[in-house]
């Protein structure tokens, strides 16, 4: 564990997303990412006796803080938010009133050294949101080939200098294994010749290599519609997204989700015979505000998006 980081996570848009998923106090819930479980604990204020919580995260780490929660009302299921038909399946619940899906990182993922996601400590490249599962970034970095590694470190990191850094991974590793964050770091700062200013030259790489190892954007794409399949009607759907390639898979699937078929222009179909779609839009999209911002400054990329089942 690094040292003195504070193992807690200060939730972002924590009223905001409780407000939006309406809580009824008879209705079923999923927190789909129950991180520290801050939302989940405002979500069962919110709730009556009757209500019933259904969390979900896919780190281990999550799950046993989530063993301070002893309530009825609460069940916690390690699983990714993928899953959440099974998972609901599981447990007999059918349909739910609402889902959030607050996503990313959470703070004590990034503050434990030993999980291998920041550069600011020297640990194990290892990057896995599952611990219990698949492949290690240093692992898959041992073994991708170079085309990969640029591809995933261009599209993911949004990296213009992904093609020397993929070069020289391969140079490195043909002398010696690059198992650690710390190597990893160097690697990649010698690799990119421009500075942004207040950004770590890795920071980029790091998120790339995050989101490939936890397939991030596959995982979201598949939640989406799975949320969405379960909610009631007018039930709601409330998405936290941290970057723009979680914001725009979120926005457009959304928008996909809240407009008519189209049609080509005059064929003899009648607007009672068009599919309706399956949500509405529920207000613009939400910012934290400058207080939360100053109180949290990994607020600062929050934005929330909220539909209803149509
Ligand atoms: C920003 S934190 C959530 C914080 C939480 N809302 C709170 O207030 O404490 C994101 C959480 O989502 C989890 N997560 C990320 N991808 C996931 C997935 N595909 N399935 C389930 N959980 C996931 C992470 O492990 C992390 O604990």
């Amino acid at each position: 564990m690094s040292e003195g980081a504070p193992l807690v996570h200060l939730s972002v848009l924590l009223q905001e997303a409780v407000s939006a998923l309406a809580v009824k106090p008879g209705g079923v819930y999923v927190d789909a990412t129950f991180g520290r479980g801050g939302h989940s604990r405002e979500i069962l204020a919110a709730l009556g006796s009757a209500g019933r919580l259904v969390a979900m995260d896919r780190d281990p780490a999550a799950i046993a803080a989530g063993k301070t929660i002893v309530d009825k009302r609460f069940v916690l299921a390690h699983a990714s938010f993928a899953h959440i038909g099974e998972v609901l399946d599981g447990l007999g619940v059918g349909q739910v009133e609402g889902v959030l899906l607050d996503l990313g990182m959470s703070s004590p993922q990034l503050d434990e050294a030993e999980r291998g996601f920041s550069f600011r400590y020297d640990a194990p490249l290892d990057m896995r949101m599952d611990t219990s599962r698949g492949e290690t970034a240093a692992e898959w970095l041992e073994r991708a080939e170079q085309a990969d590694i640029e591809r995933v470190i261009k599209d993911y990191g949004e990296e213009r200098f992904a093609h020397a850094i993929a070069e020289a991974v391969v140079a490195l590793r043909g002398e010696h294994r690059i198992s650690t964050t710390r190597q990893f770091a160097a690697l990649v700062e010698k690799a990119v010749r421009t500075r942004e200013p207040g950004k770590h030259p890795a920071t980029r790489s790091f998120q790339a290599l995050r989101i490939h190892i936890n397939q991030e954007l596959e995982e979201l794409s598949l939640a989406l519609p799975a949320c969405a399949a379960r909610l009631v009607q007018g039930g709601r759907l409330v998405v936290i997204s941290f970057h723009s390639l979680e914001d725009r898979i979120v926005k457009r699937f959304l928008r996909g989700e809240s407009q008519p078929a189209r049609l080509p222009a005059r064929l003899p179909v009648r607007a009672s015979e068009l599919s309706q779609p399956m949500l509405r839009l529920v207000g613009r999209a939400v910012r934290a505000s400058a207080a939360e911002i100053k109180a949290n400054p990994r607020a600062r990329s929050a934005v929330m998006r909220v539909a209803e089942k149509a």
